[in-house]
């Protein structure tokens, strides 16, 4: 059976152009008895502490209770990154970038050990055979320009984790033509191979 990960991470509930994107992909992609992981992120996680670094590089047979209790969180995430076959993103680029809750998200699924190890050759990902559809959208940047650093970023970070098979799905430039912007979007969608 398939598990499929769909994730949100717009500030808005109501009129996300991201949402709503992820959630046609999410569809598009399910098939009858795909087991479906709904993740809501856009409320972020608590930024990283002096205490949850230190848990994080003691050895796991070496930590105390209170350092699992501190890591729990990350690992339930990081497991449910595992358990996917495929990962639908739903991306608004904020300033430029990924929002913060985005980043919160990384810094908790970038595990040692877990995600990626360290080789001699340099660091390798772990999570690999899957695969990432990511439903962009924005005001003005245009996706895949040199002042999209959500895109680059987000493809970047999948790839040293494993994931290197990412699709984009852009409704970008809303601002400018939101007609076009949404058009171009469904037909990326329709495009999607099951
Ligand atoms: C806090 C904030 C920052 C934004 N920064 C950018 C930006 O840097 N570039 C851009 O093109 N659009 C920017 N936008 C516009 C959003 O990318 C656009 O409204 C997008 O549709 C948001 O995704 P959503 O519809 O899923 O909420 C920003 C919007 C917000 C709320």
């Amino acid at each position: 059976m398939m598990t499929l990960l769909h994730i949100d991470s717009s500030a808005r509930q109501t009129g996300s152009v991201t949402r709503d994107l992820s959630a046609r992909i999410a569809d598009q992609l399910s098939q009858g008895g795909t087991e479906v992981i709904r993740r809501d992120i856009s409320a972020g996680f608590p930024v990283l502490s002096e205490d949850w670094v230190s848990a994080n590089f003691t050895p796991a047979t070496e930590r105390t209770d209170a350092q699992k209790a501190i890591l729990a969180a990350s690992d339930a995430l990081v497991e449910e990154l595992k358990a996917a076959d495929t990962i639908v993103i739903g991306l608004p680029i904020y300033n430029f970038s990924v929002p913060a809750a985005v980043k919160t998200w990384i810094d908790l699924v970038a595990r040692a050990g877990l995600t990626f190890k360290y080789t001699e050759n340099g660091p390798e990902g772990l999570l690999t055979g899957k695969r990432a559809i990511i439903a962009v959208a924005s005001g003005g940047t245009k996706a895949g320009s040199e002042i999209d650093f959500a895109t680059t970023y987000m493809r970047h970070f999948l790839g040293f984790i494993g994931i290197t098979d990412v699709s984009f799905v852009s409704a970008d430039q809303m601002a400018i033509d939101a007609d076009a912007a949404l058009q171009g979007a469904n037909q990326q969608i329709e495009a999607l191979a099951a």
